[in-house]
């Protein structure tokens, strides 16, 4: 369906050469947005843009490591050289481990804190004055149940950037909100991705999901639906909002 809204315009979304973020870059072209696929890995960002064009979309792939700052204002450079603007964004960068806080290293906290929080406040950074200068915009970063819940198998570091990013949201939506930017993030649960099938056997993801009310693993198409909304005509009065997707998990207490 022709949605004015969306058609014609761009999203940028980091981390999308697979799982969540690659279901959001698809969700996006499904909605006849044209859309960055951006990734570390060129390969994986290559997939997701061949898998948009099988379905008609337009879309192109960049390389970018969202912790690298330089590395991040090229990408939303080369996003308005490539299609002319930026309406959307998704920041959806972030890794975690299942490490007790007694094994994790300095080595760890650089790299989960860097992945999973600094990504977020570099794609913001570089985002929101090209937003603000365009009259407008929507971003959407990707939080988790670990940073509201203690439920989670997930490390300490991961959990404390997850809270990090839900405030930093919340923050960015307070500042921007007179530039008509909404910032928004969801927090997913346990959700089929690799990395979790990486990390996990099916009997422990099983287990896990038993977090969830609503007892299976969230598709990664479940989270990019939150996404689209937070970033659809619908959601015009949500910003600074943490929207879990998370199969009921938020209503044990
Ligand atoms: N899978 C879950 O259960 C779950 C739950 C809650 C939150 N999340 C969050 O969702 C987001 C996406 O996770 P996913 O499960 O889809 O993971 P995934 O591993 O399936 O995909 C992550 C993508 O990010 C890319 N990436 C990693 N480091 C990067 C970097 N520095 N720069 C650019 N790209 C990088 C990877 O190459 C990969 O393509 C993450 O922020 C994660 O913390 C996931």
């Amino acid at each position: 369906m022709n949605d004015p809204h969306f058609t014609g315009k761009t999203a940028l979304v980091t981390g999308s050469g697979a799982g969540i973020g690659r279901a959001t870059a698809k969700a996006f072209a499904a909605k006849g947005v044209r859309v960055v696929v951006s990734d570390i890995s060129l390969a994986d960002a290559e997939d997701t843009v061949a898998s948009i064009r099988d379905g008609g979309g337009e879309a192109a792939a960049m390389q970018c490591d969202a912790t690298d700052g330089a590395a991040v204002e090229r990408l939303v450079q080369a996003t308005l050289d490539r299609f002319g603007s930026l309406d959307f964004a998704h920041n959806n960068v972030g890794v975690g481990t299942g490490k007790s806080i007694e094994d994790l290293t300095e080595a760890d906290y650089r790299l989960i804190s860097d992945t999973s929080l600094k990504s977020v406040m570099l794609g913001m950074k570089y985002q929101l004055p090209v937003m603000r200068a365009q009259g407008g915009g929507a971003i959407v970063n990707t939080a988790s149940m670990a940073g509201i819940s203690t439920v989670q198998t997930a490390d300490i570091v991961y959990a404390g950037a997850k809270a990090g990013v839900i405030q930093m949201t919340a923050h960015a939506a307070r500042t921007y909100a007179p530039y008509d930017i909404r910032v928004n993030c969801v927090a997913p649960g346990l959700v089929r991705t690799k990395i979790l099938s990486e990390m996990f056997t099916h009997e422990q993801q099983m287990a896990m999901a038993d977090f969830h009310l609503i007892k299976r693993l969230i598709e990664p198409e479940e989270i990019a639906a939150a996404a689209i909304f937070l970033c659809s005509a619908d959601a015009a009065m949500i910003t600074g909002h943490c929207l879990p997707v998370d199969g009921g998990q938020s209503a044990i207490r």
